[in-house]
C-alpha cells in the first residue's frame, strides 16, 4: 500500500544549502531572477545558474519546468532542481511546478527552498500527488532512501497549517489510485469492503450491506450481476457527518465492479486485464470520503458503492433475463456487459430512499463509448439540474481535472424500450454513453438534482498525466472535495 510521502516543514535559511543532501530545489523566474536561496546556490556553484540562464536551452524553458544540475560544485546535495516560476502564480501553475519537482527528485529526498513564494501550499500538494508509485506487488529493489520532502518557509507554521487539508485531499487521492491499481484477485468485493470499514478509525460512519440484506430490500439488479462470481455482492455505506444536524447530505454513489469479464456476453481476451479498474467510481468515492473525514469537513456526505464481480458461470445472468429493480421497474438484460448500470440503479434509489439527500452525483466506468467520444481527458458529464452541473464543472475546471457535459434527451430514452419488459440494459450502438445516462436516469426522483460523471476514459491512463505516473489517477476526488468545500460546506 502506497502512503503519502512525509512533508516536513522548516525554516528558510540559504546558509544551510551547502550541506544539504538529496535534490534541492530553488526557484528563478523566467526572464532570470533569481530569488534568495537561487543566489546563494549560485555562489556555492560558483555560478551554475547564472550559465543556465544565458543558455538557449533556458529561453525556451516553460512557467513550472524543472532543470536539474547533477552533482553541483560546492554542495553536498546530488542535484540542484532548478525551477522556472514567475513570481505570481495561479494554484494550478504551482500544483503542475509541485508535480514536475516531485517527478525529477524520483522517490529521492527533495528540498525546496520556498521561502515565501506565493502559492508553496499548492506546490506542496503537487509535490504530494506526483510522489505515488504503485510497486507492492514488486520485489523490493536495493535500499532506496526513504523518501521525504522538506519545504523551508520563512513562516513554517503557517504554511504548515495551509498544507495540512491539501494534504489530507492527496492522501484521499492516493487511497483511490491504490483501488483503481490493484489487481482483482487482491481486491475482491471482500476485500474492498474491509478497506472501507478501516475508514471508521478516522471517524467515517461505515456499514457494509451483504447479499442477504440486499435481498430482503429488492436489489435484484445488483445482485443479478454478482451471481456468477463466488465473491460475495456487498453496498457499503459510508457516512461523513460534519455539517449540520439535520441537514440533508450529498450523495456519492460509485459502481465497484472489481473486475469485469462482462459475463455471459464475455468481452474478448485482449485488453480483459484493464477492467481490474472497473471499479473506479467506487475507488473515487471511497477516496472522497478519506479527504473529507481527513480534512474534517463541515459538510454531511454519504458515500454508497455497489461491489460486485461480474463473471460467467452457470449461476450467471443469462441475456433474456428480467430481473426487478428496487425500485420496482424490470429489466431485460439483453448485454450482460451492460452492467454497471445494473449495479448503480439499485443503490442510487436505496440511496435516495434512506437519505433524501440533497443532491446525488454518481461515479462509473460506466460505457467504452465515453472514451471514443472524449477520449482521457474529460470525463463525460451528465446532469438534471443546470446549478448543480455548473457548480460541478467550475469545481473540476479550479482542480484541473477535465470534464465535459454532455446531453440527455427523450428521444435518448426511447432506445430503452423492451418488448417485454419496463426498459432494456441496452441501447444499441449510437450515443451508448447517453443511453446508458438515461437508464440511471430513470431511478432518479423528480426534483432531485443529479449528476452522473462517466469516468471509463479517466479514472486509469496508459501514459502518465501532469499529477500522477501511469495507472490510476484519482481523478475526481480532488473536483468533488472542492464542490462540498463550495457549495456544502457551513461556515
Ligand atoms: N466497464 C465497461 C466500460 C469500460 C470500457 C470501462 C472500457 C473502461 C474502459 C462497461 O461495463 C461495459 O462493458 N460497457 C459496454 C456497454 C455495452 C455492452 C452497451 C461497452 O462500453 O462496450
Ligand atoms: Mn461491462
Ligand atoms: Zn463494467
Amino acid at each position: 500500500m502506497s502512503s503519502l510521502t512525509p512533508v516536513r516543514f522548516a525554516e528558510y535559511d540559504p546558509k544551510a544549502l551547502a550541506a544539504m543532501t538529496g535534490c534541492v530545489a530553488v526557484m528563478v523566474t523566467p526572464e532570470g531572477s533569481l530569488d534568495q536561496a537561487a543566489r546563494s546556490a549560485n555562489r556555492l556553484s560558483k555560478g551554475a545558474i547564472a550559465r543556465l540562464i544565458e543558455s538557449e536551452g533556458f529561453k525556451k524553458a516553460k512557467t513550472g519546468d524543472v532543470i536539474p544540475l547533477a552533482w553541483p560544485a560546492g554542495m553536498q546535495a546530488e542535484a540542484l532542481l532548478v525551477a522556472v516560476l514567475p513570481r505570481k502564480l495561479t494554484p494550478v501553475e504551482a500544483r503542475q511546478a509541485g508535480a514536475k519537482l516531485a517527478k525529477a527528485a524520483g522517490g529521492k529526498p527533495l528540498t525546496v527552498m520556498a521561502g515565501s513564494m506565493n502559492k508553496a501550499a499548492d506546490l506542496t500538494m503537487g509535490i504530494a500527488l506526483r510522489d505515488y508509485g504503485f510497486d507492492n506487488h514488486k520485489s523490493p529493489k536495493e535500499d532506496k532512501p526513504a523518501a521525504e520532502a522538506v519545504i523551508a518557509a520563512k513562516s513554517p507554521a503557517d504554511l504548515e497549517a495551509a498544507c495540512t487539508p491539501l494534504l489530507a485531499v492527496a492522501e484521499g487521492v492516493h487511497m483511490t489510485r491504490d483501488l483503481v491499481n490493484e489487481p482483482a484477485n487482491v481486491l475482491t468485493t471482500t476485500e474492498f469492503a474491509r478497506r472501507i470499514e478501516e475508514m471508521k478509525d478516522i471517524g467515517l460512519e461505515v456499514e457494509v450491506l451483504e447479499e442477504a440484506e440486499l435481498e430482503k430490500l429488492g436489489m435484484r439488479t445488483l445482485l443479478s450481476v454478482g451471481q456468477g462470481s463466488d465473491s460475495p455482492s456487498k453496498v457499503a455505506v459510508m457516512q461523513w457527518k460534519g455539517g449540520a444536524k439535520d441537514a440533508a447530505p450529498l450523495a456519492l454513489v460509485g459502481k465497484g465492479v472489481v473486475f469485469d469479464t462482462g459475463g455471459i456476453s464475455l468481452k474478448p481476451a485482449g485488453g480483459m486485464e484493464d477492467m481490474t479498474m472497473d471499479m473506479g467510481g467506487a475507488g473515487v468515492v471511497t477516496g472522497t470520503m478519506k479527504a473529507l473525514a481527513l480534512r474534517k469537513a463541515k459538510a454531511n456526505v454519504v458515500g454508497l458503492v455497489g461491489l460486485v464481480e461480474n463473471m460467467p458461470s452457470g449461476n450467471a445472468t443469462r441475456p433474456g433475463d428480467v430481473v426487478k429493480s428496487m425500485k420496482g421497474d424490470t429489466v431485460e438484460i439483453i448485454n450482460t456487459d451492460a452492467e454497471g448500470r445494473l449495479v448503480l440503479c439499485d443503490v442510487l434509489w436505496y440511496a435516495q430512499e434512506r437519505f433524501k439527500p440533497a443532491g446525488v452525483i454518481d461515479l462509473a466506468t460506466l460505457t467504452g463509448a465515453i472514451i471514443i467520444g472524449l477520449g482521457h481527458e474529460n470525463a463525460g458529464v451528465f446532469s438534471n439540474d443546470d446549478e448543480l452541473c455548473n457548480a460541478f464543472l467550475k469545481a473540476a475546471k479550479s482542480e484541473d481535472e477535465g470534464a465535459w457535459r454532455m446531453p440527455l434527451g427523450k428521444a435518448y430514452d426511447d432506445q430503452l424500450k423492451s418488448r417485454i419488459a419496463d426498459m432494456k440494459n441496452v441501447g444499441g450502438r449510437p450515443a451508448g454513453s447517453i443511453t446508458a445516462a438515461q437508464f440511471l436516469k430513470r431511478f432518479i426522483k423528480d426534483g432531485m438534482p443529479w449528476i452522473h460523471l462517466d469516468i471509463a476514459g479517466v479514472a486509469s491512463v496508459k501514459s502518465e498525466t501532469a499529477y500522477a505516473p501511469k495507472g490510476a489517477t484519482g481523478w475526481g476526488v480532488m473536483a468533488l472535495n472542492r464542490l462540498v468545500a463550495d457549495k456544502f460546506e457551513s461556515e
